[in-house]
């Protein structure tokens, strides 16, 4: 690829990806409103606020793919959420129509489906249960991705990301876990197989007692090797376990679910 734009590269994925992503192309493009710091030789860095139609429409222009994990991650005030995960999306996508950017990666969430349980099981079928406003625009994000691949045949790896840190950091997140190395592995999967459709991909590493299946999308080669239950004895040692009848034991967002709806951000 000539040219790959990753939006979100000052924040928590982006960052560490950054680098992991450098060999899949000749320039990787990086953006964010936070400071980015240098470009490394292979980098170039554009400032973009994704609410901004002009501004995305320059910063897509000349990019063959896009790792989207830019906007708003958690439970926020919609007067946050709107203009970063809607409008930003739609923009992204509308920016990449007319540009003829063809493949993207769009970052959505396991908040998407959060109010399933963990008993439930769920595959690339399943439809949404957001747990809050910032599932609900993962949502639109997802629809933004299924109208533009019907329409205008540009492809999207929708990626419905566990929780891809360092490490899990409760014992919820031994099931949703992703590590870096494999997101990595998804990301040269997505961008080098021939023919990638939209499908919808549970982004979690090879997690004993996992709650999602990706059979659906194994034409894709990508083969996770992390386990987030090796960090059990860790947790374990770290805090107590979650209650049975604790949000982080019973529904697969956990405790997005019981997150009120945040009118300030002093709220
Ligand atoms: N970290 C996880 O485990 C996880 C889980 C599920 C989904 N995701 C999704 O993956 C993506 C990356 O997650 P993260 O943990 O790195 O999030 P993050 O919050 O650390 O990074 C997001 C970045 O987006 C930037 N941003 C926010 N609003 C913007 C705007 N209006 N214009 C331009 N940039 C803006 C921020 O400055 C930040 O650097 C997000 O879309 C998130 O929703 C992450």
């Amino acid at each position: 690829m000539k040219r790959l734009l990753l939006t979100g590269a000052a924040g928590s994925i982006g960052s560490v990806l950054r680098k992991k992503l450098a060999p899949l192309a000749e320039i990787l493009r990086v953006s964010d409103i936070n400071d980015l710091g240098d470009a490394a030789p292979n980098e170039e860095i554009v400032y973009c606020d994704l609410s901004n139609e002009d501004d995305v429409y320059k910063l897509v222009k000349g990019c063959n793919g896009i790792v989207h994990f830019g906007g708003i991650s958690v439970e926020k005030p919609w007067s946050l959420i709107r203009p970063a995960n809607i409008e930003g999306v739609y923009n992204l996508y509308e920016a990449a129509r007319k540009t003829g950017c063809t493949r993207i990666l769009f970052a959505s969430s396991n908040h998407a489906v959060g109010f399933y349980k963990q008993t439930d099981y769920l595959d690339d079928k399943a439809l949404p249960r957001p747990d809050g406003l910032y599932g609900v625009s993962k949502v639109f994000g997802e629809a933004i991705a299924s109208l533009y691949h019907d329409k205008f045949g540009i492809e999207t790896a929708i990626v419905r990301i566990g929780s891809c840190f360092p490490e899990p950091k409760n014992h919820r997140m031994m099931a949703t876990w992703m590590s870096y190395d494999d997101f990595t592995a998804l990301i040269d999967c997505i961008f080098n197989i021939s023919q990638l459709g939209c499908p919808i991909i549970y982004g979690i590493s090879d997690n004993d007692g996992k709650w999602w299946d990706n059979s659906g999308t194994a034409y894709l080669g990508w083969q996770p090797k992390d386990n987030g239950r090796n960090f059990l004895e860790t947790l374990d040692k770290r805090m107590e376990r979650p209650k049975p009848d604790a949000p982080d034991a019973v529904y697969q967002g956990g405790y997005f679910t019981v997150d009120p709806i945040y009118a300030s951000e002093d709220d």
